[in-house]
């Protein structure tokens, strides 16, 4: 595909993300020979900075590009470096713009960059729709002259009322085929292959459906606490950091019909209507039985104490944002009636690791039951991260007399691909938005369809009736989240093999 001509404006440019994910994404794609002959970034924020001052800080002395410049690509980086510009709004976002349009123009003919334009919004999200709208006042988003493209980074709404404010909002200045909404999850090639693995294999999809699958289990799980994001981890909590976005995004993708084609918009209307068909969970008793959330206290791992959740910088003493959220659901459609999902996310548990495991039933006449494997053991394990792969678990005939069953692993790792390197989240969805491929970007109505599903849980656990459970740093979360997957044995250990 070819990647045209363009200038990337990034809002709030001084801040970590720009540094530490879109420089180095962009160097990478640069360095790969990805990016188009002419090609500008302009970093824009309220900090006072000169092109060099901001060059210095995201490119040159980077410690995210650290290893580069070590390792003798000096010329490269120089180059690249010479690409990027910085621009002081000199006062609030939500002022006149007409500055930086005479800069985004300079630059536009000074380097050819065809008046194509993509803007990426890097701010807070209160910011967004002021944004969009002095962009517009300028004139900078008709696309008479090239394209126009805004990329706007999480969080996407604090709430299903608040994101459809967004929503709107946006859609007053830019058309809902120019906005591209970041989920650095899509980012991910095991996500991705979730499609692939689905639709272009026939062995798993004729069993992928409640015939033939017991329940579905989905972990992500971070080893780390909420380090220094404390006073923005408190407004928002598990549900809203993970699960509304990241965890339900790939809820969809296992879920989901077989698209028509491959293109943005049938593969997200397929997500869409996989999503709307979440059970919604409405009454107390329901949400009760249902949801679990709980925050770290404070514990030794390796010896080392580790602060508690409450004693977070940035975190209220009193707080009852959660660390941890498990939640168990249905989908009321066809191919999934009764099915239990199960899906749980959190801070602080002993190992880093995102997997998604669909546990098949027990063969329907099960003639060797006495034969050490109780059946339940078929599971398809698709490793997000780390150690990404495909694991499938199954029982084989221990050699030898009688018909001893034993537990059998046919795994892929991506890293036997060797001579292919994966990239990196923010280079591939970068790239995409470059290219104007929008598929791995999360669409209006699907952002709205996940918080619908997610707003009720969110309200219940505002309520008295609803319960904050503490779990040790460095364990598998509180001991109750077992009973949500009671009869069932245990959530998988996971990581394991
Ligand atoms: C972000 C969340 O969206 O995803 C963070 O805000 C979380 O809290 C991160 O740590 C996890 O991303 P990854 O790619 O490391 O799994």
């Amino acid at each position: 595909t070819n990647t045209e001509n363009q200038l990337l404006i990034i809002f709030g440019a001084s801040g970590d993300l720009t540094a530490r994910k879109l420089v180095p994404a962009l160097f990478n794609l640069y360095k790969n020979g990805h990016l188009p002959e002419n090609f500008v970034v302009l970093g824009a924020s309220r900090s006072n900075l000169s092109d060099e001052d901001f060059r210095r800080r995201v490119v040159l002395e980077s410690k995210y590009l650290e290893e580069e410049i070590k390792n003798g690509t000096s010329k490269a980086i120089q180059t690249f470096s010479g690409k990027i510009f910085y621009t002081d709004l000199g006062k609030e976002y939500d002022t006149d713009y007409s500055d930086l349009a005479e800069r985004i123009s300079e630059l536009n003919s000074r380097f050819q960059t065809d008046n194509n334009y993509i803007f990426y919004l890097s701010t807070p999200p209160s910011l967004y729709e002021a944004i969009a709208k002095n962009i517009c006042e300028q004139g900078l988003a008709s696309e008479k002259n090239g394209w126009k493209r805004l990329i706007v980074e999480k969080p996407f709404g604090y709430s299903l009322e608040s994101a459809r404010q967004l929503n709107d909002g946006l859609h007053e200045y830019f058309k809902e085929s120019q906005i591209y909404r970041i989920d650095h999850y899509l980012g991910k090639e095991t996500v991705q292959n979730l499609l692939v693995t689905r639709f272009a294999n026939s062995i798993f999809e004729p069993l992928w459906n409640r015939n033939y699958i017991h329940h579905v289990e989905i972990t992500n799980a971070e080893s780390g606490g909420v380090e220094k994001r404390g006073g923005y981890y408190d407004k928002s909590g598990a549900l809203r950091d993970m699960f509304q976005n990241h965890l339900l995004q790939i809820v969809s993708l296992v879920v989901m019909e077989p698209p028509i084609g491959a293109d943005a918009e049938e593969i997200r209307n397929e997500k869409v209507k996989a999503l709307k068909s979440l059970r919604i969970m409405r009454d107390d008793k329901t949400l009760r039985e249902n949801t679990i959330r709980a925050q770290y206290v404070s514990s030794m791992i390796g010896g080392k104490k580790v602060k508690g959740y409450r004693e977070e910088e940035g975190v209220d003493p009193e707080s009852t944002t959660e660390t941890y959220a498990a939640i168990k659901f249905f989908v009321d459609n066809w191919r999934w009636a009764d099915v239990p999902f199960y899906v749980r996310t959190a801070k602080r548990m002993p190992t880093k690791v995102t997997e998604v495991v669909v546990h098949f039933k027990t063969p329907h006449h099960h003639i060797f039951k006495d034969s050490g494997m109780n059946g339940k053991d078929n599971k398809l394990v698709i490793r997000i991260q780390p150690d990404e792969g495909i694991l499938i678990k199954f029982g084989v005939k221990v050699p030898g007399q009688g018909f001893k069953v034993e537990r059998a692993n046919l795994d892929f790792y991506y890293s036997s691909l060797a001579e292919t390197r994966v990239m990196e989240a923010y280079e591939r969805l970068l790239l995409d938005a470059m290219q104007g491929d929008a598929t791995l970007y999360a669409r209006a109505d699907e952002v709205e369809a996940a918080w619908e599903f997610v707003d009720p849980i969110l309200e219940y656990w505002k309520t008295s009736d609803s319960k904050v459970y503490g779990y040790s740093a460095g364990v598998w979360g509180p001991e109750n989240a077992d009973e949500l997957i009671e009869g069932l044995g245990m959530w998988r250990n996971p990581g394991a093999n």
